[in-house]
């Protein structure tokens, strides 16, 4: 468990948060926790909160993002940090400067935290075993590896809505084979408790031996959907495939678009959820993702909370009663 180790500092606190794999449910929760004491403050006139002031955080974001990388941005404002956008399109990574070199450029700026997003697995790991030992990292993403604050924004929606882990049939849905964020919510959702962790897709984009992780595999999308109390659907990432591994986007919205007809065969107070962005007509309808069970953009919301909940932990400040 390297991994788990190298996260954690002698007193079993948290230091980087790189991946959910290894970690206790006790952690987990206190995120939650933390991430409900963090929740009004996006409610109030003033959306702030002292408690990283001083502190500079950098967002190293090496591959496209809009909703990850803009509430980093705005949970890191929210603690009253400094945050420095690296546009790695325009940085000097471009002129053939070495990922070890901007590092070190950076921590000469004295900056205090990376939040990296990669699209190698493993590098965020990788740039938390380089760093000075006063910098925290916070994987935002890498390769098809871990998104753990994805996990961690998705398993607070679901205790606000469902209250207890413990009675969920929560079913993952999609392109699972390519998708970091399926894997750091499985590991989150069976260290939290859940009962049944379903993936459901074909048979290509389904990793082989998945179900060492603990979760029921599905193929056909009737079946993997029935009863389910949480329904994720997962993007088709297009981007990520080697090859054809499908016949086409309207054939696979056909088999596994989901629509209100299959929505149905879900518990009647079924909630849906996306991780965004949304291919609308390739993995859901419309109708499904603006209609009265989706709680998409509630994630969003969410993430900013969560995402303070983990910067101030790494940093050791994390918000106590009426801290925040
Ligand atoms: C996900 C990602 O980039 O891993 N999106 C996100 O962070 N909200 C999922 C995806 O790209 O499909």
């Amino acid at each position: 468990m390297r991994q788990a180790n190298i996260q954690l500092d002698a007193e079993g606190r948290l230091k980087h948060f790189l991946g959910i794999e290894g970690l206790s449910r006790d952690l987990l929760t206190q995120i939650l926790d933390n991430a409900e004491r963090f929740a009004p403050v996006g409610d109030r006139a003033v959306k702030k909160v002292p408690l990283l002031r001083g502190k500079t955080v950098v967002n190293l974001f090496f591959e496209p993002s809009t909703r990850t990388r803009t509430t980093f941005d705005l949970a890191a404002k929210r603690l009253s940090a400094d945050v420095l956008n690296l546009n790695i399109e325009s940085s000097s990574a471009k002129k053939g400067e070495s990922l070890a070199d901007t590092l070190r450029n950076l921590e000469a700026m004295q900056c205090d935290m990376f939040v990296v997003r990669h699209q190698t697995s493993g590098a965020a790991a990788y740039i938390a075993s380089q760093v000075a030992p006063h910098i925290s990292v916070v994987n935002g993403g890498d390769g098809r590896h871990e998104h753990p604050t994805q996990a961690m924004l998705d398993c607070f929606t679901i205790r606000r809505l469902k209250k207890r882990f413990e009675d969920l049939t929560v079913a993952i849905v999609g392109d699972v084979a390519h998708s970091r964020v399926a894997r750091s919510e499985i590991h989150a959702l069976k260290i939290l408790g859940v009962p049944e962790v379903r993936v459901v897709g074909p048979r290509t984009l389904i990793p082989p031996q998945i179900e060492a992780m603990g979760v029921k595999v599905f193929h056909r999308f009737d079946e993997g959907i029935a009863d389910a109390d949480v329904v994720i659907m997962l993007r088709l990432q297009q981007e990520r495939m080697q090859s054809a591994l499908l016949p086409s986007a309207h054939e696979y919205f056909r088999v596994y678009g989901l629509t209100e007809k299959r929505l149905k065969l879900a518990a009647k107070d079924a909630i849906v959820m996306h991780p965004g962005p949304i291919n609308r007509g390739v993995e859901i309808d419309s109708a499904v993702a603006d209609g009265l069970q989706s709680v998409i953009l509630q994630q969003v919301t969410n993430g900013i909370a969560v995402r303070m909940a983990v910067m101030s932990m790494v940093m050791g400040t994390q918000a106590v009663g009426s801290a925040a």
